[in-house]
């Protein structure tokens, strides 16, 4: 669960805030010292006292001898009496009397003189004897003091002094000491307090007059002494955020591969880039031809490598080819792309064991039914999990190994990763990790089944910048991270504090590179040639789907609503034929498999249904197909149909719109993508609704040109504009921001410390 703040915190409490953190310390010193000196002060005015009574004993004795030596040889008990008694009375301090005779008996002793005193047995010595003793009654100073008169002993005379007049002024000055201590805290808490708050304002304003005088671009005039050492780094601070502001003002700019080229150079100078994906990029496989080299179906690969086109660096990747090992060098990296050369690909190896817990039983039988709604329950295995930790972790090592720096930009992809962010963390610190989940995030709930939630929850949050496709996912994950861990959210910055680590979480829409027009092919001659090669005649209605074979897809429900299309419109019977393109993926998981059949089954009724020896409703190509091949069959189509489920964004939807430079052919768009939330001009449909789906894929079909035409070129130019290089582009500026922000703040720490320090 989230802290969240009771309230608003404001200035004026903000400064008390502040202040105690230099009150407490001091008092605390003022306080332990005063706990060491009021002993000490304590003994020395004990010691004055004493010597005082020592004095004055001295005196009274004096005085009491002359009277005595008259009294003794008389022996004259009732004057003796009397003498003592008189003295004590006339003497507040003096507390008792007693005499002594020269055999050491007690002759006289007034009524207050303790029983427990007794006479020195003989004469010792003709010098006073004093002591302080520690009686029931309390402390006495008490004085023996010899009575000689011309060489001869006649006796003793104890003085008795009570001491509780010393205790009580003691604890007096005990009191007086303890007040003074205290109150000398206070002033010189008050006099820190009040010079470090006007150092601080006038730090401040010194700040602030550099940001306005930069932010007019005016020179800077002589900034003071105080200020001086952070003056580059506020200005390379403002200088990036006009950067960013002239970014956004500059939008009719389109994000190319330059743009993001410069915007490296700019932002993040020097900066080393490593990526990190489980699916490569290039697939070397062994085939009877020679060693070929693959692209995987795969969105992911899809946008990110033209990013990594642009700005080279290191991508690390599961070499999942059969001819990989053939082609790396000795520290497992290879060159690609592999016509022309642009960054470089770093493999990293696992066992059959390690991809099946780690790939396809976490990952693909866990996390992937986890974050998607489509119906299909996860499993949750604890091999799986031990062995998706072990790949993460290898993963994590090859990043800090591939790190020239200490403080890398390392992109990591996806939910192969989800414990990498804080590994990395954690053997580079300084490192900006940007961690993006392709596909959707739940909500707490549905996510709050899976036994490693904290786990997975806390290594994303080890992340910088944490990017999903829409604000809903990030508003998910959010929600998510308040239920189960003890993290603080601020939901109006989208920052969540875990662990002394903060994590801002974005949305960035994911998209494509807009292709070149001059290298694509010629329309027209996609329509024949596909048509002609699927023996379909040159007029006939062309339907396209692309995907893996995913559940996730919708790809039954597709084809429920082609049947339910031809069924409510016997015109299109014979006219239309959908051909989907289903790439085979993680086939070796038995909910794909099933779900194979099922797709396989399906396709044969409705073509038994509808089909003739003439006409095929659906051409189910399960195989492997090359960007190229595909682009053909977008130009070539009249309609594409994306019916997913749930998808994160769905590339499909956008690459159908690049591929369209004719304005024509129209999107039919599942309202469970990412993608649907940016493209409105396409017929949105929810998948789920069969005869809504039938419906929408008529209208496409009989749309008139110059409405497909409004759609699509509204479509195209935001997907021209919203591209690949755009995602990127505003994923790097963030880090960039965030890098320079952090490097700032430690110095303004840094430097706040040392000249508070100076002050106190
Ligand atoms: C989705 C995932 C990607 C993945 C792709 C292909 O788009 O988000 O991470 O690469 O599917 O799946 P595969 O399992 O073949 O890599």
């Amino acid at each position: 669960m989230a802290i969240k703040p009771l309230f608003q915190e404001t200035m004026p409490f903000r400064s008390f805030r502040l202040s105690l953190r230099f009150i407490l310390p001091l008092a605390l010193v003022v306080g332990l010292f005063a706990y060491a000196v009021v002993p000490l002060v304590d003994g020395m005015t004990q010691r004055w006292f004493v010597r005082d009574l020592d004095a004055r004993s001295q005196m009274l004795a004096g005085a009491l001898q002359g009277p005595l030596f008259d009294y003794l040889p008389q022996g004259s008990q009732s004057k003796i009496i009397q003498l003592l008694d008189r003295s004590v009375q006339q003497d507040g301090r003096l507390f008792a009397l007693a005499l002594c005779d020269a055999d050491g008996a007690m002759i006289q002793k007034t009524v207050m003189f303790p029983a427990a005193l007794r006479c020195p047995a003989t004469q010792t010595s003709n010098e006073l004897r004093q002591a302080v003793m520690k009686l029931p009654q309390g402390s006495l100073h008490v004085t023996e003091s010899p009575l000689v008169l011309d060489s001869q002993y006649l006796g003793n005379l104890i003085l008795v002094h009570d001491m509780g007049f010393i205790e009580k002024r003691s604890a007096e000055t005990r009191q007086y000491i303890i007040a003074l201590f205290a109150l000398l805290a206070v002033v010189i808490s008050l006099i820190t307090v009040f010079i470090a708050h006007m150092s601080w304002r006038g730090w401040i304003s010194a700040v602030k007059g550099i940001l306005r005088r930069e932010a007019v671009a005016r020179p800077q005039s002589n900034p003071s002494s105080e200020i001086r050492p952070l003056v580059g780094d506020l200005r390379a601070l403002l200088h990036e955020l006009n950067v960013e502001r002239r970014v956004q003002a500059s939008a009719p700019q389109p994000w190319s591969p330059e743009r993001l080229r410069t915007l490296l150079h700019d932002e993040l100078a020097g900066d080393e880039i490593l990526v990190v994906s489980n699916r490569e990029p290039y697939i070397h496989t062994h085939t009877a031809k020679g060693i070929e080299v693959k692209r995987p179906a795969s969105g992911l690969v899809t946008a990110v490598e033209p990013v990594m086109r642009a700005c080279s660096g290191t991508w690390i990747a599961h070499g999942s080819g059969d001819a990989d090992r053939d082609t790396v060098d000795r520290n497992d990296r290879v060159a690609v792309p592999p016509k022309r050369p642009a960054y470089t690909l770093r493999r990293v190896w696992m066992s059959k064991d390690e991809e099946q817990g780690y790939y396809y039983g976490f990952a693909n039988e866990g996390l992937w039914p986890l974050c998607h709604i489509a119906h299909v329950r996860p499993v949750f295995r604890s091999s799986d999990w031990d062995q998706y930790v072990a790949i993460n972790q290898r993963f994590a090592d090859a990043v800090v190994n591939e790190a020239h720096t200490d403080d890398p930009v390392v992109l990591v992809q996806d939910y192969h990763f989800a414990l990498l962010p804080a590994m990395v963390r954690g053997k580079l610190p300084k490192a900006t990790i940007i961690m993006f989940w392709h596909i959707p995030w739940p909500n707490p709930e549905s996510f709050g089944i899976c036994p490693w939630r904290e786990e997975i929850l806390e290594g994303l949050l080890g992340s910088t910048i944490l990017g999903f496709h829409t604000p809903f996912h990030c508003k998910n994950f959010l929600e998510t991270v308040d239920r189960y861990l003890e993290a603080r959210i601020e939901y109006e910055d989208s920052t969540i504090s875990y662990g002394g680590d903060l994590t801002q979480v974005e949305p960035y829409p994911i998209s494509i590179a807009w292709p070149d027009a001059a290298e694509q092919p010629d329309i027209a001659e996609c329509r024949a040639d596909i048509r002609k090669n699927l023996g379909l005649p040159a007029n006939h209605l062309l339907g396209i789907g692309v995907d893996r074979l995913d559940y996730t897809k919708g790809i039954i429900e597709r084809f429920q609503a082609v049947e339910t299309m031809l069924e409510r419109q016997p015109s299109m019977v014979g006219r239309f034929t959908l051909v989907q393109i289903a790439a085979p993926s993680r086939s070796s998981l038995e909910e794909y498999q099933n779900f194979e059949s099922r797709v396989r089954l399906l396709v044969d009724r409705i073509n038994q249904r509808f089909g003739s020896d003439r006409y095929v409703p659906i051409i189910l190509k399960i195989e492997h197909h090359e960007s190229d091949q595909v682009n053909r069959y977008y130009r070539a189509a009249d309609v594409c149909l994306v019916t997913s489920l749930h998808d994160g964004m769905n590339l499909v939807a956008k690459e159908f719109i690049a591929a369209r430079d004719d304005d024509r052919g129209v999107l039919v768009l599942s309202q469970f993508t990412g993608a649907a939330r940016e493209l409105h001009e396409a017929l949105i449909v929810n998948p789920y609704h069969i005869e809504q789906s039938a419906d929408a894929l008529y209208r496409a079909l009989t749309m008139p040109e110059m409405e497909q035409c409004e759609r699509m070129h509204s479509m195209r130019s935001l997907v021209k504009d919203f591209n690949i290089y755009r995602w990127a582009g505003h994923m790097l500026l963030d880090a960039a921001r965030l890098r320079r922000r952090a490097q700032v703040s430690a110095k303004i720490r840094s430097h706040s410390r040392k000249s508070l320090r100076r002050v106190v």
